[in-house]
């Protein structure tokens, strides 16, 4: 499998209290932008340096592709480059979130791999993060209908859409330190479209 070799992201918590928490959540998404971007060379001056376009690239440099995604106090960005991805997408959650009982009967599907069922959490931000890279170029696949998590497959770190094979892009994760906090990070990156 070809290896995710360029790409960049941050995960940033803010220390404000909880109950204002969601803003906050909101906010340190688009400081851990600026901070992908920093370490792309581009020093972001204003909101409009993070603005993201039909959720693939950013407004003002068009040949990065970026992702972000936020919860509680918590955000975190994820760039790569267009020419390698056309679409990237990133999706957070603290590691003791619980799924209900049963609910992954709405994202799981016959085409996922077997290992889906060793971590439920997991799967679900794989597929988020799958959705979010996935959704905005989704006419090009010839999908008929609105695009939901059931209908993405993530097979051995790969992701494609549910009743064909095709492999569309790649998927990863780690699980990081966001202060105190546990976090489990997935990344998923568009292929090429040809
Ligand atoms: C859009 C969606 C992926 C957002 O995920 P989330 O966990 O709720 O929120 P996150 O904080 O991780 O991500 C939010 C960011 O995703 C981005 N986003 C929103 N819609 C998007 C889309 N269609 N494609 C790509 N990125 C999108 C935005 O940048 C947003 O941030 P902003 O509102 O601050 O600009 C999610 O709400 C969704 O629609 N999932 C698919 C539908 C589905 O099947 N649901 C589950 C049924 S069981």
């Amino acid at each position: 499998m070809q290896s995710i070799d360029d790409f960049h992201f941050e995960l940033i918590s803010s220390p404000e209290p909880l109950e204002r928490s969601a803003e906050w959540g909101k906010q340190s998404s688009r400081e851990a932008l600026a901070g992908c971007l920093k370490k792309m060379g581009i020093n972001s001056k204003s909101s409009e340096d993070l603005t993201i376009i039909g959720h693939t690239h950013l407004a003002k440099h068009p040949q990065i592709t970026a992702s972000i995604s936020h919860t509680r106090k918590v955000g975190a960005a994820l760039t790569s480059n267009r020419d390698q991805y056309p679409s990237v997408g990133i999706d957070i959650e603290f590691v003791d979130r619980k799924i209900a009982h049963g609910a992954e009967k709405y994202f799981i599907n016959e085409d996922d791999g077997v290992e889906v069922w060793q971590n439920i959490l997991l799967t679900w931000t794989l597929k988020e993060a799958a959705f979010k890279a996935l959704s905005p170029y989704i006419d090009k696949f010839d999908w008929p209908k609105v695009l939901v998590l059931k209908d993405i497959w993530i097979k051995k770190n790969q992701f494609g859409l549910r009743g064909n094979t095709k492999i569309l892009g790649k998927t990863s994760s780690r699980i990081k330190k966001a202060g105190e906090l546990e976090m489990i990070i997935s990344f998923a990156f568009l292929n090429p479209l040809l």
